[in-house]
């Protein structure tokens, strides 16, 4: 069978109108989960589809499907996607490359008239950046039967809206049961987030996994008092516990690197006031390490620390695990599809595993999946300055696209 060649023009053109919506001055994006550009990136993508004669189906979590039918209807479809949802200062390809060239895959084989096998599906997950509703990977979670969609429904954002009000709000609760909805596979593309293509030169990452990863949320408590009239030795400033918990928390990560990483990416401090010493800080911790005894230790390590350093500076605590994502092993046949498919297009590739989560890995409980990276500039992600090449870009859909006629192929 003849080989279809992707359009790198028209993916690059749908990436550059899509990165419209939601865009932020500094060349980035802001489209955080449910909100308007939310609603307005899911319109544009809805109607891409149809007008390639596709119907969209919906699930209860907002999760989307957009099928090009096969020859036996009584395969399951082979998926390809990712997520339309961005970080608040994030950038135009972190989840949006892996919808785009999926859709960009199934306009090739629309243009072509490509009869395949099994119906192909191109799937936008809802929430996958966990940026505005915790905890990251939520509806393809939801899908996968790690939570329950009244879990999702529940989580609320920092302004206390709920993620079904908001989901109803943009319009996009669906009908379908989230799981209905059986995939013979998932193949998900998408930047590297990480300088390892980009300084070995090469093109594709072969992922194989995606590792643990544990959120915990913290809450300091002190007394809000006087800056003036409050002498030092009776503060009870919480923002000086939290300081030495980030201080900390580096630390742990540092000690079992290189593997490990720690962060605490959010941070409120109240009341915020310059002459008020900080009553309450409220803070994050972001635990990875590709092997689950190691974030046990780090864990305890965490805890530790929490009740080692805070007492004797007056202060009290909360601490909650609020996610926990193992180590996750993607399906064996379905990399070999991904190896396969970067030999066809010529691509120097090497195997990987993936520092970020991704919906693949919560996909992989119920289906087969796997993923594709290519390099992002400087291995920069989660940034406006977030940067993939055109011919990158177009290097991975090309090899999405190799990797499910294979593995459509197989199902012949
Ligand atoms: C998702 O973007 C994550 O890795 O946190
Ligand atoms: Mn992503
Ligand atoms: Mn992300």
């Amino acid at each position: 069978m003849e080989s279809l060649q992707i359009n790198a023009r028209r993916l690059w053109h749908s990436l550059m109108q899509t990165a419209q919506i939601g865009a932020t001055p500094n060349g980035g994006l802001c489209r955080l989960t449910l909100t308007d550009p939310d609603r307005q990136v899911r319109d544009w993508f809805k109607a891409q589809c149809e007008a390639l004669g596709c119907t969209v189906a919906i699930d209860e979590v907002g999760n989307m499907f957009a099928r090009r039918p096969g020859g036996n209807p009584a395969l399951p479809p082979i998926a390809m996607g990712s997520h339309l949802d961005t970080q608040p200062t994030g950038g135009k390809f972190d989840g949006t490359l892996g919808v785009l060239a999926a859709l960009e895959a199934l306009r090739t084989l629309h243009e072509a008239g490509r009869q395949t096998n099994a119906a192909v599906e191109v799937v936008n997950w809802t929430n996958e950046e966990g940026a505005r509703f915790a905890p990251p990977m939520l509806a393809s979670g939801v899908f996968a039967g790690v939570f329950t969609a009244d879990y999702a429904y529940a989580r609320v954002d920092r302004d206390g809206k709920s993620f079904k009000e908001e989901l109803d709000r943009i319009g996009y609760r669906g009908t379908e049961k989230a799981g209905a909805h059986k995939l013979a596979a998932l193949f998900e593309l998408h930047i590297e987030q990480g300088p390892i293509l980009e300084a070995e030169g090469r093109t594709i990452g072969i992922v194989h996994g995606v590792q643990g990863m544990r959120w915990y949320e913290v809450t300091v408590s002190g007394e809000a008092a006087h800056t003036g009239a409050t002498p030092m030795r009776l503060r009870k400033d919480a923002l000086l516990g939290a300081a030495h918990m980030i201080a900390r928390i580096d630390a742990i990560a540092r000690k079992h690197a290189p593997d490990a990483v720690g962060t605490v990416g959010r941070l409120e401090n109240r009341p915020n006031s310059p002459n008020v010493i900080p009553g309450e800080v409220f803070f994050t911790v972001d635990f990875r390490h590709p092997d689950d005894a190691t974030l046990d230790a780090m864990e305890e390590e965490f805890r530790a620390a929490l009740a080692e350093l805070l007492p004797p500076l007056g202060l009290s605590f909360r601490e909650t695990r609020i996610w926990h994502s193992p180590p996750v092993t993607f399906a064996t046949d379905l990399i070999e599809c991904v190896r396969i498919g970067a030999a066809k297009a010529g691509l120097p590739a090497r195997d990987m595993i993936s520092g970020a989560g991704h919906d693949a890995a919560y996909v992989a409980r119920v289906a087969p999946t796997t993923m594709i990276f290519v390099p992002c500039a400087g291995g920069i992600s989660h940034n406006e300055a977030e940067s993939a090449s055109a011919s990158d870009c177009a290097a991975g859909a090309q090899v999405l696209l190799n990797a499910v006629l294979e593995f459509d192929r197989r199902l012949g």
